[in-house]
């Protein structure tokens, strides 16, 4: 039985009533719908809508809705959406009065209001993710900082950078996707309910107490614009997407730095998968499905953004097109950051290779440009004569750092004998110890930085 069915003559096709259902998928919204229910019969009743009676057997017969539901005793089925579902299921426990808890109430402003509650959850679980997250970086730069990495610019060797360095400089990606989280749970945590089905409603309902029930921090304004504002969703899978964005690209260092080309790191056996056919294979399937699940999460946002573009004032059914892409994407989400903080904290370091690495590809020629311009020479000087000296070696077969005082001095005879400790990885990253560079020092102080941030959430 339909909770509209009185105005029609006959019962709803059964192709039309699968097409439009939604409990197969509405269900995950369970428990915000019996407890914004619980809030809402309160309301009435605070407010005598309801007699204290007719309120008290409603919140006695949601509650054990609740518990059922829980201990899996009751199958959430049989019906259009979980909101007629828990209603069905309320009427069948508890009779006639039952039929009141709608009363003020409209699914327009009891689904914007589920699918907030639900959503506040989720932004929740997205800020804890990214903590832990940044913790884990947070705990391997500490171990990496005594080491030396390449630095690539265009993928192609730069200058040496700390190892540490380079964790935080996901940290700091990491920490402003969780203020962004932060700042959404704040701005979504604002009340439809009490808008009713678009207009308001004529009953002498009391907002503020549903409010402080359901722990939102403010009402919303207009009843048109509650019902239809999907907004928080949006945002949510914006938050979702530049989240996945950065741990793509943290993913595809993994996979590059994890190569045999590379060598840089190890990823565990655990965390790596096989061949079925080529047995010398260990492939790093987690960060390569992390990178391609991206694409669906941008999918979803554009999806909802298109949803949303056309839909006239006010709710239409399309809104509940806001489902399936948000709980996907949360899904996905939240196995991405779990899955990848586990692997990062058991990532291997093969030290000895990065830093041999580091110092390849004539990487301190802008230490030696460095050097000659401190001295007096122009930098524009400077970086030709270094030049000349990288095309020396090419053509030697020579590194920078493999070069005699003499070779130096044959290309500027402004050169003393530092500058053959100059030319090494180590004293080109420790060299820059500018706020945010790639010393020892300042790796130091950048995980103190993001450790004191990391700790305001
Ligand atoms: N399942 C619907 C949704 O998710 C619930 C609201 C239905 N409202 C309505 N006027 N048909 O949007």
């Amino acid at each position: 039985m339909k909770l509209w069915q009185g105005r029609f003559d006959s019962p709803e096709a059964a192709d039309a009533d699968a097409f439009n259902e939604s409990l197969s998928f509405d269900k995950k919204l369970w428990r915000a719908d019996i407890t914004a229910s619980v809030a809402h019969a309160t309301m009435l009743g605070e407010c005598g809508i309801l007699t204290k009676e007719e309120a008290d057997a409603i919140c006695d017969g949601l509650k054990g809705i609740y518990a059922d539901i829980e201990r899996g005793a009751l199958a959430v089925e049989g019906q259009e959406d979980i909101h007629s579902f828990v209603e069905g299921e309320l009427v069948a426990r508890i009779g006639q009065t039952g039929k009141k808890l709608h009363t003020a109430r409209s699914r327009n402003d009891q689904v914007a209001t589920d699918m907030r509650l639900y959503a506040r959850e989720a932004t929740d679980n997205a800020v804890s993710a990214l903590k832990a997250l940044i913790g884990v970086l947070l705990a391997r730069a500490k171990e990496t900082v005594k080491y030396i990495m390449p630095g690539f610019t265009h993928l192609r060797k730069a200058q040496p950078v700390n190892c540490a360095q380079y964790f935080n400089a996901y940290s700091e990606m990491f920490l402003r996707d969780l203020d962004r989280f932060h700042a959404l749970r704040q701005r979504m945590n604002v009340m439809p309910l009490g808008s009713a089905a678009l207009a308001g409603t004529s009953w002498p309902i009391d907002r503020e107490v549903t409010r402080r029930l359901l722990g939102f921090d403010s009402i919303s304004r207009n009843s048109l614009d509650a019902v239809s504002d999907r907004d928080f969703v949006a945002e949510y899978l914006f938050c979702a997407s530049l989240t996945m964005a950065h741990l793509s690209r943290l993913c595809e260092d993994t996979i590059l730095y994890t190569s045999e080309e590379f060598g840089y790191w190890e990823i565990p056996d655990a965390y790596s998968t096989g061949s079925s056919i080529m047995p010398q294979k260990k492939n790093p399937d987690i960060p390569e499905l992390v990178r391609g699940k991206t694409g669906r999460v941008y999918g979803h946002l554009v999806g909802i953004l298109t949803t949303i573009k056309g839909i006239p004032l006010a709710y239409n059914k399309d809104l509940q097109e806001d489902k399936e892409p948000f709980f996907d994407a949360q899904a996905t989400l939240e196995s991405c950051l779990s899955i990848y903080t586990a692997l990062l904290a058991r990532l291997t370091f093969n030290v000895n290779k990065m830093y041999d690495a580091a110092g390849e590809g004539y990487s301190t020629a802008t230490d030696v440009a460095d050097y000659l311009a401190k001295r007096g020479v122009p930098f524009r000087d400077a970086h030709a004569v270094t030049g000349k000296l990288v095309r020396y070696c090419i053509e030697q077969g020579k590194t920078l750092p493999s070069l005699t005082l003499e070779e130096f001095r044959l290309a500027s005879p402004v050169f003393d004998a530092d500058v053959l400790q100059t030319v090494t990885a180590r004293a080109s990253a420790e060299g820059r110890n500018s706020v945010g560079g790639s010393s020892t020092e300042a790796a130091k102080a950048g995980i103190a930085s993001i450790r004191k941030r990391l700790r305001q959430y």
